[in-house]
């Protein structure tokens, strides 16, 4: 491989647009080849911007390649990614890494076989909020912790026809929970069900442990309003991120004098201590990019088996759920 890294964006959907962007900025690292995609729309929404179109990857790969991004639905994942893999091509594979854990552990061991770097994309790991709140709880700001309380939700994105919503999104969550503990998890208990649609789980609560910590996800496409929070608690007080505005917020543990008016309570209750951390923002997928061609130079990239624990947990707590149901339902 040159310096230059020679990359295609496979899936040209919500997400694939993102890095297709990126990587046309990113002009000055990588050789940003082009767009694959099935869909004849997807691809001239691609040309309007300039961008060099292929309707099958095999196009994009006889004009040389040395890696893709592979943006194309959950159910895609593994035999894009092994194909990719047996062509010798670096892979970075959207988050989850495959429908299936069993798939994902295939896809794996392929890549370790074939010397070949995968990295898969857990995007909040390369949030500078979800980074600062994790270098502010390793530097010993909020002491012990006690708690990791995360909430992902919103509506159903009409797109996702596979993935049911741990799969797609409480993964994001898990994971982050995994990043910030740096430790593996274990999932205690789950609940949810099938709100809005019939055939997936669209609503959860999860309730895992990690070193000791408590963690509680809420997952769901049935909120009309979308949030993308967590919230740390330890003995010195409490942390707030928002991962969508990169927010980062932090107020000591502190005392409330008691109060005798009402007027009082709400003041008390409205006044809080937050004081915001510094945040260098910056694009998340941008920064994931970059550090998806730095682990291809220098032949480190994070360990892809960091990604199977969230999704075996999300696969855990749907058959939990699901169990849960067809009991309630006396099945
Ligand atoms: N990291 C994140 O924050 C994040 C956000 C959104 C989606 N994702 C993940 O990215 C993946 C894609 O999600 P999305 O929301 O962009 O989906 P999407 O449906 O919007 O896009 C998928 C694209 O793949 C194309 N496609 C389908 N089959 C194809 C084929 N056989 N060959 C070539 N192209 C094909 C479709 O035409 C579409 O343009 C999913 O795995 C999802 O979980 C990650």
């Amino acid at each position: 491989m040159s310096d230059r890294i020679r990359v295609a964006v496979v899936g040209y959907g919500a997400i694939g647009r993102h890095h297709a962007r990126n990587l046309n900025e990113l002009n000055e690292e990588v050789d940003f080849v082009g767009v694959v995609d099935a869909s004849k729309n997807a691809l001239a929404a691609a040309a309007e911007l300039g961008y060099p179109t292929f309707q099958t990857l095999d196009e994009a790969v006889a004009l040389g390649l040395d890696a893709v991004v592979l943006s194309l639905p959950t159910a895609l994942h593994f035999e894009y990614a092994v194909g990719c893999i047996d062509l010798g091509l670096a892979v970075l594979v959207e988050k989850p890494i495959a429908m299936t854990s069993e798939q994902g552990a295939e896809i794996i061991e392929r890549a370790r076989a074939k010397g070949v770097p995968l990295m898969i994309g857990y995007v909040e790991r390369f949030n500078p909020a979800v980074v600062a709140l994790r270098d502010f709880i390793r530097a010993g700001g909020l002491g012990e912790i006690y708690g990791i309380s995360a909430r992902r939700v919103g509506t159903m994105p009409a797109r996702i026809q596979d993935a049911n919503v741990l799969i797609d999104i409480g993964v994001h969550d898990i994971d982050m929970a995994a990043f910030l503990l740096a430790s593996d998890l274990e999932l205690l208990a789950a609940q949810g069900g099938r709100a809005m649609l019939n055939d997936r789980v669209d609503y959860a609560f999860l309730a895992l442990q990690g070193r000791g910590v408590p963690i509680h996800i809420e997952s769901n496409w049935i909120t009309p309003v979308k949030a993308r929070e967590v919230f740390v608690t330890g003995a010195n007080g409490i942390c707030h991120v928002d991962c969508v505005t990169q927010s980062t917020r932090f107020a000591a543990a502190r005392e409330f004098p008691a109060v005798s008016t009402f007027e009082g309570v709400v003041d008390q209750y409205k006044t809080g201590e937050f004081v915001t951390l510094t945040v260098e923002k910056e694009e998340p997928l941008r920064r994931e990019l970059r550090a998806f061609f730095a682990g291809i130079r220098t032949g480190e990239l994070p360990p892809p088996e960091i990604s199977l624990v969230s999704l075996r947990i999300a696969e855990q707590a749907t058959a939990m759920i699901d169990a849960r149901t067809a009991q309630l339902a006396g099945k």
